[in-house]
C-alpha cells in the first residue's frame, strides 16, 4: 500500500514541510510513501488537443507522465499547494488538467485523497485551495478524506509552517486519516 505526496510549490519551504509531516504519519502506520516535488518539475498546461482521447495518455512530452504513472500506482495521494491569489499554484493546476485521460478511464476511482494548503495570511484562502483540490479528487471519482477533528477539511498553515504548530497538527492528522482509510479499503 502506497501514499504519494505531491508538493505544488516551486520552493523547498512551507508546502514541503506539511506534505512531509503528513507522509510521516502514513509511514508510521506501515504504508510505503513517496514525495514528489511537482512544483520543481517541467509540466506544461493542457492544450486540449484531444489526443489523449485516442492515445490513452497525454501527448505532451515533459515530466508529467512519470508523475501520472506514480499516481495511478498509488493507493492514496496527498496534494499540497501554496495559496496563490486564493487558488492552487499554476503547477498543481497544470498537473490536474493533464490527468483528464485518467478520469475518462476511471483510473483513479476509489483512491484516497487528502489536501493541504499553506498561505502567507491566516485566512488567506487555504480552505478555498483545499476545496479546489477536493474538486479534482471528486471529479476523478476518488474518496476525499480530511483531518477529522482539527481543521476538518485538510492540512492548513500560515506564515512559516515550521513554526505553525497548529498547521503541523492538521497535516499530521490528515496524513494519518488518509493512511487509515487506505488500510480499511485494503481489508
Ligand atoms: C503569486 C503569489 C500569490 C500569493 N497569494 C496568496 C494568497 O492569496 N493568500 C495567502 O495567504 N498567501 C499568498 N501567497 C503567499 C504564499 O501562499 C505563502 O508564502 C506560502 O506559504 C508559500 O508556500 P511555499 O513556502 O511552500 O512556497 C502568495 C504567494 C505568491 C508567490
Amino acid at each position: 500500500m502506497k501514499v504519494l505526496g505531491l508538493v505544488g510549490s516551486p520552493r523547498e519551504r512551507n508546502t514541503k514541510t506539511l506534505v512531509t509531516l503528513a507522509l510521516a504519519e502514513c509511514k508510521k502506520l506501515g504504508l510505503e510513501t513517496e514525495l514528489v516535488h511537482l512544483g520543481k518539475m517541467d509540466i506544461a498546461p493542457c492544450v486540449d488537443c484531444e489526443r489523449c482521447r485516442k492515445e490513452g495518455r497525454c501527448a505532451i512530452d515533459d515530466d508529467f507522465q512519470a508523475v501520472a504513472d506514480k499516481l495511478e500506482q498509488a493507493d492514496g495521494v496527498i496534494i499540497g499547494s501554496p495559496v496563490y491569489f486564493g487558488c492552487v499554484s499554476a503547477q498543481i493546476k497544470a498537473f490536474m488538467d493533464r490527468t483528464r485521460y485518467l478520469r475518462r478511464n476511471e483510473r483513479l476511482k476509489d483512491k484516497v485523497g487528502g489536501a493541504l494548503a499553506t498561505g502567507g495570511s491566516r485566512n488567506g484562502g487555504q480552505e478555498l485551495v483545499i476545496r479546489q483540490i477536493h474538486n479534482f479528487f471528486l471529479i476523478q471519482g476518488m474518496l476525499v478524506v480530511g483531518d477529522e477533528k482539527t481543521m476538518h477539511f485538510g492540512g492548513a498553515s500560515y506564515g512559516d509552517a515550521a513554526k505553525d504548530a497548529e498547521g503541523q497538527e492538521t497535516s499530521r492528522n490528515l496524513g494519518r486519516h488518509v493512511a487509515q482509510v487506505v488500510l480499511k479499503l485494503a481489508k
